[in-house]
């Protein structure tokens, strides 16, 4: 048995340096006592560097962050999730999105026995998926490509396809409908003719409400405009190929269940992305992939980034008691960033119980946010200078942009590096009104620039960090109970909105549902 954080014999100690040290500690202080700072808390990883020196926080405190992690058993942690051992306990499933972007035929020292053989399927499946990833982008016939999906099934691949627009196919445009809103699906559809639209069902279960009101809504109208061949344009992505096909879609890529919604980018559920920037483009995002989790894998704690951002973290929630991260990248084509990242890290650990069920005496996920900069600053920016709480920043930069417009990246550039230094160093005055306290936290994550292989370490990057922070808080990252109970109601409700039934409702929903019906 793991210990959970609180266990662990560092973290008294912890608690009493944040008593003594923690709250009053000083970044601008911090530098000028350490030389050294910035080289210390700068860290290379594969495709970017990060700058966490203008964190709240010293040497001596991140040295027991380590031990506490060490102590956690977090190296066996997640050596027991990259050898595939059934870490997702509650659904007695392993947790293996890594081996999705493993080179073929690579089998480490520790694999479970069933390694090797899932290995080979997800390359098979890969090789077929990109095969026609490939045909479709080629195909000029096809100019619209239409992904159905929501969460895992979507936020990946939509965010995706945005951040890689520079290497997007010519000609063709992306789509996504995720919502049950029919105001969604009806805008889209307006846009399109049947003929040259492929639709992409992307659905782990096949049996999210959403995905197949939407994907039924999409089959109807295909037929109604006088659509032919539904085998060519629709496409099922998903675990459950008998259920697309009891809806009429023949073709479909598959994954499996020990994929996680929120970590199938790198599966079939990446079509739309595969489509828009072809096998090699895709292959490059797995290669990032992989080369983060090789450096999660092997690179010692105290210089393995994902480790370091997610002790951090701990860190902010647990001692300083932090309750959210705005998160700023300074890209548009990152503008679904913080979407993604809500779901990567609040539906992971978003958790009251530890793996066991006990409840938790501790807080665990942050709440996420944030726009890209510098849209950001000119909205709840005033907020992060001034506001009464701490929130920390994490900010996401590109040094060399993908377009040649001159003057502006330098003014993006200049404005992120603005940011963090204007929260750490602050400007006294002795108007109340125009005093800016500083000493407010920040993190810099720096790609050279945005490519399939940068992206794809970016986000293994961020799945790495939220395992990291949810192992030392004890928690089954990898369920999401917290979804199924408002899904349960809404079949409910939606039988007691045609028939008027409120009968053993609470006052409020009852008085609601009567109005709704008009
Ligand atoms: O409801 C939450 C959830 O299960 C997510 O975890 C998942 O990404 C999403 O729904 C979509 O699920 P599916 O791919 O099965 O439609």
């Amino acid at each position: 048995m793991f210990l959970r954080c609180d266990q662990t014999p560092q973290w008294p100690g912890l608690k009493a340096r944040f008593s003594h040290e923690g709250k009053r500690f000083d970044l601008r202080q911090a530098f000028a006592d350490d030389a050294q700072r910035f080289a210390h808390f700068s860290q290379a990883a594969p495709h970017l560097f990060a700058d966490l020196s203008k964190n709240l926080w010293d040497r001596p405190t991140e040295a027991l962050l380590l031990d506490m992690a060490r102590s956690c058993g977090l190296e066996q942690r997640r050596d027991a999730m990259l050898h595939g051992e059934p870490i997702n306990t509650t659904e007695g499933r392993a947790v293996l999105h890594t081996l999705l972007r493993r080179p073929a035929g690579q089998v480490l020292p520790g694999d479970l026995p069933g390694i090797a053989p899932a290995l080979a399927e997800v390359h098979t499946t890969l090789d077929a998926m990109l095969a026609f990833a490939d045909r479709m982008r080629a195909d000029d016939g096809i100019t619209d490509v239409v992904n159905i999906g929501i969460g895992g099934s979507d936020l990946g691949p939509h965010m995706a396809v945005l951040a890689l627009d520079a290497c997007r196919a010519p000609g063709k445009r992306f789509h996504f409908v995720s919502n049950a809103d029919g105001h969604e699906l009806a805008g889209v559809l307006r846009l399109l003719r049947p003929q040259s639209t492929l639709f992409l069902v992307a659905s782990k279960t096949f049996t999210t409400a959403e995905t197949m009101t939407n994907a039924r809504s999409c089959l109807a109208w295909f037929a109604e405009q006088g659509g032919a061949d539904v085998a060519r344009h629709f496409v099922a992505l998903t675990a459950q190929p008998d259920a697309a096909k009891a809806l009429g879609i023949t073709r479909s890529f598959g994954f499996w269940d020990w994929v996680g919604g929120r970590y199938s980018l790198w599966s079939s559920i990446g079509l739309a992305l595969a489509i828009s920037i072809g096998a090699a483009g895709f292959r490059g995002l797995l290669a990032g992939g992989h080369a983060m989790d090789e450096y999660f894998r092997t690179a010692p704690l105290a210089a393995n980034l994902p480790v370091r951002l997610g002790l951090l973290d701990v860190w902010y929630r647990n001692f300083h008691g932090f309750t959210s991260r705005c998160v700023a990248p300074y890209h548009a084509g990152l503008r679904r960033w913080s979407a993604y990242l809500q779901q990567l890290e609040m539906e992971s650990n978003g958790k009251r119980v530890d793996a066991s069920g006990e409840a938790l005496a501790y807080a665990t996920s942050p709440v996420l946010w944030g726009e890209p900069g510098t849209n950001g600053q000119h909205a709840f920016f005033q907020m992060l200078h001034q506001g009464s709480d701490v929130l920390p920043l994490e900010i996401v930069a590109v040094r060399k942009p993908a377009h040649s417009l001159a003057g502006h990246h330098d003014q993006v550039l200049a404005n992120a590096l603005a940011q963090a230094q204007a929260l750490m160093v602050g400007k006294a005055s002795d108007d109340g009104h125009r005093h800016f306290p500083g000493n407010r936290p920040s993190t810099f994550l720096l790609l050279e620039s945005l490519t399939p292989e940068s992206l794809g370490a970016l986000i293994a990057l961020q799945e790495h960090r939220v395992f990291v922070s949810g192992a030392l808080w004890g928690i089954n990252s990898f369920d999401q109970w917290g979804v199924e109970l408002g899904k349960v109601l809404a079949r409910d409700l939606q039988q007691r909105l045609a028939s008027g039934d409120a009968l053993g409702l609470d006052a409020s929903t009852a008085g609601l549902l009567h109005r709704l019906r008009g």
